[in-house]
């Protein structure tokens, strides 16, 4: 097990050290180390067994601290991170060679944010380097929004937790690259489609959910928990189902044994903070299949039914 605390400077040390430490942000926790250093970057692959073809993406203090890890930022990413920064939302931007290629598995651009985090921002504020983090999770799985999470997990093989808390988002970042300036969508996430169209406009969606070796976090089984998922109306899969199954409801009380509810109120801010303990719990219980159902699908409910898409596999 991991200690788990809040001691930023603990945290400040190890991570000068070269070690990894498990990181809060507004979205979900992750996975920490100098980003400039290459045997913390291994490290990071090895930990969560991730593929080194999967890119990292790093994590700076504020906007004016890109400019050592970037050579041209677009005028619309210049726009989105002015608004948007910190905030659920990684820019794609060709990257300086100080960014070794081992972070972005070759690719000539860097996923790059803020994260909204007061631990987090006051801890990289103290580093001379930026922070590589992936969600704190073993590859494929469902991301931690809270420190257990990392722990029960990752809690082996890391040092520190640094405790912020429950994740306020609880999807991940929104991914925005640019094709000739044009911005591309890449991952759903924290940031809704719309807040980024009421910027700079119509942006393309170009989120797959086949392989992409552009965005392995677009894998079609990504985020999943161990049980199987079935997506669909739950009255139809409660009644077709003969087991007994965990129930994943938006806001409706099915009165089972097993279940979790997303947002009693049905609301989608709160959805998506439970979204991924709930996935967690539900994993636990001793049943052998999990029932969902999809949330409205606007706002938020975009990144929350992506992800229980590629749960679902
Ligand atoms: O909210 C978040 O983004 C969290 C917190 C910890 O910041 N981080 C996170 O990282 O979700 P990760 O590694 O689990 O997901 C990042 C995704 C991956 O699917 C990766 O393939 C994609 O971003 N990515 C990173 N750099 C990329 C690049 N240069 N081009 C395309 N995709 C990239
Ligand atoms: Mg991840």
């Amino acid at each position: 097990m991991a200690e788990i605390g809040t001691d930023i400077e603990k945290a400040r040390a190890l991570l000068v050290a070269g070690e990894l430490v498990a990181i809060p942000t507004e979205t979900v926790y992750g996975l920490a180390g100098n980003a400039l250093n290459i045997s913390a970057v291994t490290k990071i692959f090895e930990v969560k067994g991730r593929p080194q073809f999967d890119p990292l993406i790093i994590h700076l203090r504020d906007f004016n601290s890109i400019q050592a890890y970037t050579t041209d930022v677009p005028e619309n990413a210049k726009l989105l991170a002015d608004r948007f920064w910190p905030g659920p939302l990684t820019l794609l931007l060709e990257k300086k060679s100080v960014i070794n290629d081992l972070v972005t598995s070759g690719l000539n651009t860097v996923g790059i944010r803020c994260p909204d985090h007061v631990l987090t921002h006051e801890l990289l504020k103290s580093l001379p380097f930026p922070l590589a983090a992936p969600s704190a999770n073993p590859f494929g799985y469902v991301s931690p929004t809270r420190p257990e999470h990392v722990d029960e997990q990752l809690g082996n093989k890391i040092a520190y937790i640094l405790d912020g808390g429950v994740c306020s988002v609880g999807v991940e970042s929104t991914i925005v690259g640019f094709e000739d300036d044009i911005p591309v969508l890449h991952r759903l996430g924290g940031l809704t489609l719309e807040k980024i169209e009421s910027i700079i406009g119509k942006v393309k969606v170009q989120v797959n959910s086949s392989s992409n070796p552009k965005a392995p976090g677009q894998l079609k089984s990504h985020y999943a928990p161990q049980k199987k998922v079935i997506l669909g109306n739950l009255k139809e899969l409660i009644q077709q189902y003969p087991g007994i199954p965990g129930i994943l409801s938006f806001q409706e009380d099915f009165q089972l044994s097993f279940q979790c509810i997303l947002s009693p109120s049905g609301k989608l801010d709160e959805a998506a903070q439970n979204l991924f303990s709930a996935l967690r719990s539900l994993d636990k219980m001793p049943i052998d299949i999990i029932l969902a159902e999809p949330v409205p699908d606007v706002g938020l409910g975009k990144a929350i039914n992506d992800r229980l898409r590629r749960a679902a596999g």
